[in-house]
């Protein structure tokens, strides 16, 4: 998921931030945007406490207007260009069908990773399965290998760990739930997915979070067609999942997709109907509410990516990749005999 918050401002940004930093000379003064602040990442200030020169001054400011890091051109001879914002993009049919293939592509490397998850594996096992079988089997990219600085192919997040999880030396026992997140690039094109899986029995809580992410996500995804807005798809998630008497996260959201990882829009998981973006045809998306079982609230690691409920409450997650068609919604990433 992107990183926004309520703000609508990307706690990713921090990463970006510190690339833009080491990037643009003169480097900052501090490097003091590596500790998160209370806003999230950002000085309550502002963030242009922390830089001195002016090209980086420039970086920053393109930072809080909201431009991404992809539309960001590391060098001073282009800076001028940086404040194009990204724009939604809409999809022509050899776009879409280039997305239908990565989408494909993703969910089938968690149909191939079910069997695996068993009591005894280390999610760093899981990782190099999946790792190996979307380069040498489908010939497709795994995104997040190296994406903004992170280690491996996929993410794995264990019980209250929320999302982002690094895979790594921890194995897996009965009674254990794990999300398995997986972005494929395939012809350019990425296809995004995640669902939770059991390790042996779950816990009651642990089926019953579970449970309400992935209705949450049905709900948000039946609601896809034109004219409706991104908040009407927030607000019924938002409304499901707490009359349900968990809570949505709100730190990390949903995101446009397509040549970009994350791209426009940012899809929050709670809000107000009828506001933010009027979906088009065309448009491709994810909606992936992480639900916790406790309190909305969550904390980052110290590695840097691994989200977890500030409760330590069970919390889960279930992904898709959208089409937004004529009439509705294409899942591009939908698992053969598999609900949504
Ligand atoms: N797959 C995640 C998402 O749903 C993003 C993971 S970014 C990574 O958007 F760097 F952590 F891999
Ligand atoms: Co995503
Ligand atoms: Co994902």
């Amino acid at each position: 998921m992107v990183f926004g918050n309520r703000a609508g401002r990307s706690l990713g940004f921090v990463h970006w931030i510190n690339v833009v930093s080491v990037r643009i000379p003169p480097v900052t003064a501090t490097g003091g945007l590596q500790k998160p602040g209370p806003s999230g990442g950002l000085h309550p200030k502002g963030a242009l406490l922390y830089h001195r020169s002016a090209w980086t001054t420039i970086a920053v400011v393109a930072v809080s207007i909201g431009i991404r890091r992809e539309n960001f051109v590391h060098t001073r001879a282009r800076a001028l260009i940086i404040f194009a914002t990204m724009a939604i993009t809409i999809k022509n049919s050899d776009e879409i069908e280039k997305m239908r293939v990565a989408g494909r592509l993703a969910a089938d490397v968690l149909h191939m990773i079910r069997a695996h998850v068993q009591p005894g594996i280390t999610t760093g096992e899981l990782d190099r399965i999946c790792h190996d079988y979307i380069v040498n089997v489908q010939k497709a990219i795994p995104a997040p290998l190296n994406y903004r600085g992170f280690p491996k192919s996929i993410c794995t997040s264990v019980n209250h760990q929320v999302c982002h999880g690094i895979p790594g030396e921890r194995m897996l026992k009965a009674g254990d739930m794990v999300n398995i997140d997986v972005t494929v690039i395939k012809d350019e094109y990425h296809g995004d997915t995640s669902k939770m899986m059991f390790v042996g029995e779950p816990s009651i809580i642990g089926r019953r979070v579970s449970q309400v992410a992935h209705k949450a996500l049905c709900l948000g995804i039946e609601m896809v067609r034109p004219d409706i807005h991104l908040g009407d798809i927030g607000h019924a998630i938002q409304q499901y999942v707490e009359d349900n008497r968990c809570s949505v996260v709100r730190e990390y959201c949903g995101h446009g997709i397509g040549r970009g990882f994350h791209e426009d829009p940012q899809v929050l998981h709670y809000g107000k109907p009828g506001t933010r973006e009027r979906l088009t045809p065309g448009m491709t998306f994810t909606i992936e509410p992480m639900v916790n079982a406790g309190k909305r609230q969550v904390k980052l690691l110290k590695d840097g990516w691994t989200v977890v409920t500030k409760d330590r409450s069970l919390s889960a997650q279930w992904e898709h990749t959208l089409l937004v068609t004529g009439t509705g919604v294409e899942v591009l990433t939908q698992r053969e005999g598999d609900g949504l």
